[in-house]
């Protein structure tokens, strides 16, 4: 079982662009978030996993994003310190929620972090995305406080601006990333590091694919990604595709709405959340 935390878009809408899918000119639809963020709790809850919720608040309609709002390891919170003013009001609702949720361990970074849009847990490493949002001073800081090793990656392309929309975490071992979201330093170490990873297309890259949720097993993908989907299924995923059109208006997908709250091991005296 695998434990997230998700924000309803009650308030979703494109009123600011700081991202080059946003266009405020663009008319959303409200309704029609909810109803494909609907679809996409309800089946977290199918696969037998628990969904907690944090409230979303009016005047911050990117908060159903709820991926860049911490990075959990072992019930210890990172908060996010968020890039741009729009966003930065968010990281008080999480300071908030984890520490009346049991969460032994609730910071807010000191440097810019977007939690896990660019901070994304790989067994007992963390690979870190740097070029747009997150401070590189935040990997270290980040390293500090979970006591794991952070893997620096630097992004290049603006239309993949945070680290979880260009690569995915398949298992502790295995990742999906398309490499020319990179600088050739980045590449080279993810091509060390993961030598049998799932390469995607730029056609995939594009339609946001890497912006999947693993839970091991099943890999829940925007449907779009169809070549993505075929390799999945080849490495003996079960892939599940996802219809979230609104929510790319902002710029995310399946795995800009979930954040997942990684526990302690069921043996630690500590506090469970
Ligand atoms: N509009 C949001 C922003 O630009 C989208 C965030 C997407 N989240 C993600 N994990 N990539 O901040």
């Amino acid at each position: 079982m695998r434990h997230y935390l998700m924000v309803r878009p009650r308030y979703f809408d494109v009123e600011y662009s700081i991202n080059p899918w946003m266009d405020p000119a663009k008319p959303t639809d409200t309704e029609l978030a909810v109803t494909q963020w609907e679809w996409l709790r309800d089946l977290y809850l199918d696969l037998g996993h628990r969904v907690d919720l944090l409230d979303p608040r009016p005047g911050l309609p990117d908060m159903v994003y709820a991926a860049n709002g911490a990075t959990v390891v072992n019930g210890r919170a990172l908060v996010a310190r968020f890039r741009h003013h729009y966003r930065r009001p968010e990281s008080a609702a999480y300071l908030r929620w984890f520490a009346a949720h049991g969460f032994r361990d609730v910071r807010q970074a000191r440097w810019t972090n977007e939690g896990e849009g660019d901070l994304l847990v790989a067994g007992s490493r963390i690979l870190a995305g740097s070029g747009f949002r997150t401070d590189p001073r935040a990997h270290e800081e980040a390293a500090e406080f979970f006591g794991l090793p952070v893997v620096g990656l630097t992004l290049t392309d603006p239309r993949h601006y945070h680290l979880d929309t260009a690569l995915a975490v398949l298992a502790d071992d295995l990742i999906a990333y398309w490499p020319e979201a990179f600088t050739e330093d980045s590449r080279r170490q993810l091509e060390r590091l993961y030598p049998d990873a799932v390469i995607a297309s730029a056609a995939d890259a594009a339609a946001f694919g890497l912006n999947a949720v693993s839970d091991g097993r099943h890999v829940i993908l925007p449907q779009a990604a169809t070549r993505l989907t075929a390799q999945l299924r080849e490495r003996g995923f079960e892939p599940i595709g996802a219809d979230l059109s609104e929510l790319l208006n902002g710029g995310g997908s399946v795995k800009c709405c979930t954040l997942e709250l990684r526990h302690p091991p069921a043996s630690d005296p500590g506090v469970q959340p």
